[in-house]
């Protein structure tokens, strides 16, 4: 277990940011972890911290109205977020980029590069940065990079302001430098007190000495309150009597005080002190030149050693929750994989991460091992899991014509222990936000390393996908007489697995699209996805001259039995449960006639409906 409170930030709260910190928080000690999660989206942000949560996943609900407001947060505040947080993973997007260099295959790293770099524009402190994100190999490098280097140039304006224009003259003619202060407002202030707006240092000290009339204002507003505790309780300042004695003492003796006067820590309110350049040569002549070079130079140091004290570890922790079961997966993952540099730091930011697991994980599950083989170990996973399903569908294709069975296959071959049983069932097609995107980021690394052969073997699996799409809908097309024009169509299902409202490349898009084109009128049920989802979705998918004929042709239905009444065809897209269960007897009798039945992801009892009276067709078998 951890020997100190741990303070985590997820940058993004998509799929994977929301359900991985909620399972966090909910599985480690509240009074040990708090998680805070956040998103330039405020839409989502409002979903998260609301009863209706941006994402369906069963289980999700329940964690997450328990842990809120205890040790889980829900932020549009970066800063914040960012600032306080010990450790900070990066959970946002890698789609496939669209334009430019690698459009259409390499990995988009725009999302993750901007995160890294609101990181090191608001971190004071060292942090343990974790890639979550699917990322190309050597994303960590670049990280790393952006980190060290953004880190370096902030040291660099800092100074050059500093040395420019940020020199004021109080009352009593010292000249005080507001810019180091300023700087430092961020960072230091919190050290000393609580600092929420209605409650800064100028406000504290304000109301502290309001009856010291002989001490300037401005006198109170640059005090530097080092060392000095000043606690607030409500509207009352608490302060120590030797620290009221000393803070009184120093406020009054610089009264005489025409030297240049450091400010470690002061309140926001100095800001309104800065000096234009020509108050500056003017307040640069009472003082010599060398005095502002020493003081400047002091003061640089300073400034330096503090951000050089800055360090960041970089560890990358992909994720491998599935959609629809992720809470579950969450709990009990087959493996956690951390990958670190093998330096000291790099294994001690390792072995946090491994406490922070452990709270929930077996030990024996949470697997360390190095940068490079973590980030590809995520790709490959998920090219492995990828490259089975067009294997078997390729399968299917070929028990379509020879009359033989996929399902038998997948059976048979799968008692084979070296094979295994999970993960073979032939269906229209894969979908999801990854398996393409991350196959595709596969092929463009391969190629990018002069490996056409290697990019080209993972490129089949991704046209062997879109093959078995495209003959599933042929076939819809030759069953209904070679003529859809004006026929109605029920599809059941549009996300791209069940238990999830999630489409992204959701093999259903594509057959809707296609009956469209061809004149359908689609009656379309999913029990979860939004209409406004599936609009979206047609109209993103459709070519801009046919957008407003497919959605006019479209209509999104309540239930299973509204989208098949009077239609001539249901297509089945998506596996959900409910499917298998409804009465289809009663569905075959408001058909017009003949009704078929195309099922898509194998879930029905095809000799049933046969007998019924449905004409049915089936992914990977003749009925
Ligand atoms: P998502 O699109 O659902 O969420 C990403 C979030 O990041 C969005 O809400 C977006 O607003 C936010 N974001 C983008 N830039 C930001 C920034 N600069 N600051 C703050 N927030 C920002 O994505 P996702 O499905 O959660 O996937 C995230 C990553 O995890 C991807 O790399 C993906 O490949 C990987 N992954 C996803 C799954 C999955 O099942 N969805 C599983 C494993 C791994
Ligand atoms: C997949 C991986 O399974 C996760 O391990 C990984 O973390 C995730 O991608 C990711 O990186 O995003 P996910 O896409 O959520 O998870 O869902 P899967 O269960 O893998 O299903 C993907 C697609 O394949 C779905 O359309 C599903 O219906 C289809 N599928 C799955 C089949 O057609 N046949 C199968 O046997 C299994």
């Amino acid at each position: 277990p951890l020997t100190s409170s741990l303070n985590v930030c997820y940058i993004g709260a998509g799929y994977v940011g929301g359900t991985s910190s909620a399972v966090m928080a909910y599985k480690c000690p509240e009074e040990k972890v708090t998680v805070t999660v956040c998103d330039i989206d405020k839409k989502k942000i409002d979903a998260w911290n609301s009863n209706n949560l941006p994402i369906y996943e069963p289980g999700l609900e329940d964690i997450v109205k328990k842990q809120r407001g205890k040790n889980l947060f829900f932020t549009t505040d970066l800063n914040s977020a960012i600032n306080a947080a010990d450790i900070i993973f990066i959970s946002v997007g890698t789609p496939t980029k669209q334009r430019g260099f690698g459009a259409g295959e390499a990995a988009e790293l725009k999302y993750v590069e901007n995160a890294t770099r609101k990181i090191a524009q608001i971190s004071r402190n060292s942090k343990i940065i974790v890639e979550k994100s699917t990322v190309p190999c050597r994303t960590a490098e670049h990280i790393r990079t952006i980190l060290n280097t953004n880190k370096n140039s902030q040291i660099k304006n800092n100074i050059s302001n500093y040395t420019t224009n940020h020199y004021i003259k109080n009352n009593n003619n010292s000249i005080i430098n507001t810019n180091y202060c300023n700087i430092s407002n961020n960072f230091n202030i919190n050290n000393n007190i609580n600092n929420t707006p209605e409650n800064s240092n100028t406000y504290c000290i304000n109301n502290l000495i309001s009856n010291e009339s002989n001490i300037p204002h401005e006198r109170i507003n640059n005090h530097p309150f080092n060392n000095i505790n000043i606690n607030k309780t409500s509207d009352d300042v608490n302060i120590n009597n030797d620290d009221y004695t000393n803070l009184i003492d120093s406020l009054s003796l610089s009264n005489n005080d025409s030297t240049l006067t450091d400010i470690d820590s002061c309140s926001e309110s100095n800001t309104c002190f800065q000096s234009q350049d020509q108050e500056l040569k003017e307040l640069n002549k009472q003082i010599s030149d060398d005095e502002v070079d020493i003081k400047i130079k002091k003061n640089d140091d300073k400034l330096k050693n503090e951000k050089s004290l800055i360090h960041f570890e970089i560890l990358s922790n992909p994720e491998f929750l599935s959609e629809g079961t992720a809470i579950n997966d969450l709990l009990y993952p087959d493996r956690v994989l951390i990958g670190g540099e093998p330096t000291k730091e790099g294994k001690k930011a390792q072995n946090i991460l491994y406490q922070l697991y452990s709270y929930w994980i077996p030990k024996k599950k949470i697997i360390t091992m190095g940068l490079w083989s973590t980030e590809l170990s995520k790709l490959a996973a998920n090219a492995l899991l990828a490259q089975r399903i067009s294997s078997i569908n390729a399968l299917s294709a070929l028990c379509e014509e020879v009359g033989a069975d996929i399902q038998e296959i997948s059976y048979a071959c799968g008692l084979d222990s070296r094979i295994g049983s999970k993960f073979l069932n032939a269906s229209v097609g894969f979908g999801g936000s990854c398996f393409k995107k991350d196959i595709l980021n596969l092929v463009y690394l391969s190629n990018a390393f002069k490996l056409p052969e290697v990019a080209e073997y993972w490129k089949q699996v991704i046209i062997m996908n879109e093959y078995r799409k495209s003959k599933f809908i042929k076939n819809i097309f030759t069953k209904l007489f070679c003529t859809i024009s004006g026929k109605s169509i029920a599809v059941f299902g549009f996300s791209f697995k069940k238990d999830t409202k999630d489409t992204r490349e959701s093999a259903a898009i594509t057959v809707v699209i296609s009956l469209l084109q061809e004149g359908a009128i689609v009656k379309l049920y999913d029990p979860k996805v939004t209409k406004d989802q599936i609009l979206f979705d047609i109209k993103e998918n459709s070519q801009p001259q046919e957008i407003n004929e497919n959605i006019s042709n479209i209509i999104i239905c309540n239930s299973a039995y509204d989208a098949a009444y009077n239609s001539d065809a249901i297509v089945i897209c998506t596996e959900w449960d409910e499917f298998k269960s409804l009465d289809y007897k009663n569905i075959h009798n408001n058909m017009n006639k003949p009704a078929h039945i195309f099922d898509g992801r194998l879930i029905l009892n095809h000799q049933e409906l046969k007998k019924i009276g449905f004409n049915v067709e089936a992914i990977g078998k003749k009925i």
